[in-house]
């Protein structure tokens, strides 16, 4: 499996696991035996890096919590030296709403409970997930110099991220990762490439496939749960009125992949890895042969002009606004 450096030294494979839909956002919980089977299914094809977070969690059947961390911790556990586990603190599902927190004293007793449920004694990758108007960069930054000097979180990273927040913690306490939304529908974070080289920082693309659309096996919604615990449903991307503004878009995505013997996804995957080589994309999945074929996408090559082509192409067409703002 090709591996990629997220700042000075974390190496993780090229393409990453993102694992939210296992538990939320993607309908009602998966089978926790199916999903433990698939994470050491992910574990054997080459997956070293799996996403998760405090907040992702779903309602089961039986109306009890399930916990995004719990399932994934007790998955790796025989493979806990071989894998690098990445988990979030600072947000609240709030009803409709997010709530931040990055207190120390919130996140002190996130991280507890994060390593508990991931049955761990350090998380490789701690990330803010989102940044807390009401605390100081500086405050946050301070905060996890003092968890990586216990040992309790080997690295840190920030999700959804700006170049002013970056350079402040930066200082502060180095960053090896940010995670922000990029795909061929959101590029707006393109601008940071210059900042993450002078600072030496990964780039984590977060729903690199817009929330599955650019896999083209989407065209119709009627096959996702049709429940508020399903958001795709709601998503401007999988709309009919989405869909027909984006058929220049999957076009394009068909044809690069027809011409590279690949699948969309691989396409989509493929053309953010081409760009810069500490980007690595974190696509979710509940499926093994999906596992496989994202994975299939550190294989395909895009060239400097094949990328080019088609950025030039994706900002002169028509597209929909997709999940997360239209950038
Ligand atoms: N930091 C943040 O704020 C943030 C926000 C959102 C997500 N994330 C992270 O990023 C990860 C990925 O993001 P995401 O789930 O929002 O979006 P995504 O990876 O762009 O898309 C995931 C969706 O695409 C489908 N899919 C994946 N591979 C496919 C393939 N090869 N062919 C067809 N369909 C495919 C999956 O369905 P099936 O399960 O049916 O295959 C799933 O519904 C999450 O798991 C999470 O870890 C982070």
């Amino acid at each position: 499996m090709k591996t990629r450096i997220l700042g000075k030294d974390l190496e993780v494979s090229a393409v990453g696991l993102g694992c939210m839909g296992m538990t939320h956002a993607s309908g009602a919980p998966a089978d926790v035996r199916e999903m433990t089977n698939l994470l050491a299914q992910a574990v054997d094809m080459g997956y070293t890096m799996f996403d998760t977070a405090e907040c992702y969690t779903g309602v089961n059947l039986d109306g009890s919590t399930a916990y995004n961390e719990e399932l994934v911790g007790q998955a790796l556990k025989p493979y806990r030296r071989k894998v690098v586990l990445a988990t979030k603190y600072g947000v609240q599902h709030k009803g409709d709403h997010l709530e931040m927190d990055s207190r120390p004293e919130t996140i002190r007793k996130s991280v507890e409970g994060s390593l508990k449920k991931l049955q761990t004694d350090h998380i490789d990758l701690y990330y803010q997930h989102r940044i807390d108007p009401k605390v100081a960069p500086e405050e946050v930054a301070g905060t996890m110099s003092e968890l990586i000097k216990e040992g309790k979180i080997l690295h840190w990273g920030i999700s959804e991220v700006d170049e002013e927040y970056l350079r402040r913690v930066h200082t502060v306490c180095p960053v090896t990762a940010i995670q922000n939304r990029l795909s061929m529908m959101y590029r707006d974070y393109e601008k940071l490439f210059p900042v993450l080289e002078e600072l030496q920082v990964g780039f984590v693309a977060f729903s690199p496939l817009a929330n599955g659309f650019l896999t083209a096996c989407y065209r119709d919604t009627s096959q996702f749960e049709q429940s508020p615990a399903d958001y795709r449903g709601s998503m401007p991307q999988f709309t009919k009125e989405g869909v027909e503004q984006n058929e220049d878009l999957l076009a394009l995505i068909q044809a690069r992949a027809k011409e590279k013997d690949a699948t969309p996804a691989q396409i989509s995957l493929a053309w953010m890895m081409a760009k810069r080589p500490y980007i690595v994309p974190i696509p979710g999945s509940r499926k093994l042969s999906r596992l496989k074929e994202n994975l299939g996408a550190a294989d395909v090559e895009l060239t400097k002009e094949e990328v080019s082509q088609i950025d030039n192409a994706l900002e002169h067409m028509t597209m929909s606004r997709v999940f997360g703002g239209h950038k």
